[in-house]
């Protein structure tokens, strides 16, 4: 059986382009695949800024850690096993400020963790996860994608390749506060029928 990690960050919450579509394309693929599905929602759910006693907390030896660093190394490690854990992830990714939602980044920073996702070698990162894809369904106000302002789109790129993930493909229901969105909203939602895993 398939596991499906679905993971969205909007504000909007079950209201959200983002989520509505990212539910979607969950519920087709798993409809397909009978696959498993954990849902983390972000904005729900949200995570504190990564602080310093919590990377401390990664770097001490497990049987050495205080109770609080304990609690502290739990949160990056439940996060890190979720991930693991999962075959497809799919992202319900708004647009915020050109970037990614702060609470998002705020996944990123707790599964980023040398030695565990990613390690550096003589010839610089690798990352360790393998055998994984990411769906990316994006929303946003305006248009960018294939242009120089969608710096979001090389960012997940980038991320993920650095974890180990390269398969990271997207679906754009762009321009949403823009004249003709229905249009466009349509286009992506078709194109989500048509993904398979
Ligand atoms: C705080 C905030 C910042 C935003 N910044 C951008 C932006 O930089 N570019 C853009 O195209 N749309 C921007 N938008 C519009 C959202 O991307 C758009 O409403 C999208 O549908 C949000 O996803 P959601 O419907 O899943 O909440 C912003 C919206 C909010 C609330």
């Amino acid at each position: 059986m398939k596991n499906i990690l679905f993971i969205t960050s909007s504000l909007n919450g079950h209201q959200g382009q983002s989520t509505m579509l990212g539910e979607t394309l969950v519920s087709n693929l798993a409809a397909n695949k009978n696959a498993n599905v954990i849902q983390r929602d972000l904005a729900a759910d949200d995570l504190p800024h990564l602080s310093q006693s919590e990377i401390g907390a990664w770097m001490a030896e497990p049987n050495e850690r205080t109770e609080e660093q304990v609690a502290l190394a739990k949160t990056s490690d439940n996060l890190v096993e979720e991930l693991k854990n999962s075959d497809t992830i799919v992202i319900g990714m708004p647009m915020y400020n050109f970037g990614v939602p702060s609470t998002f980044k705020t996944w990123v920073d707790r599964v980023a963790r040398a030695g565990v996702t990613f390690r550096y070698t003589e010839n610089g990162p690798e990352g360790l996860l393998e055998n994984k894809k990411v769906i990316i369904v994006a929303a946003r106000g305006g248009i960018y994608a294939g242009t120089e302002h969608d710096s979001q789109t090389q960012y997940l790129k980038d991320f993920f390749a650095f974890i180990g993930i390269k398969d990271v493909s997207f679906v754009y229901a762009e321009g949403l506060n823009m004249p003709g969105s229905e249009t466009r909203l349509a286009a992506a939602q078709k194109e989500l029928t048509e993904i398979t895993l």
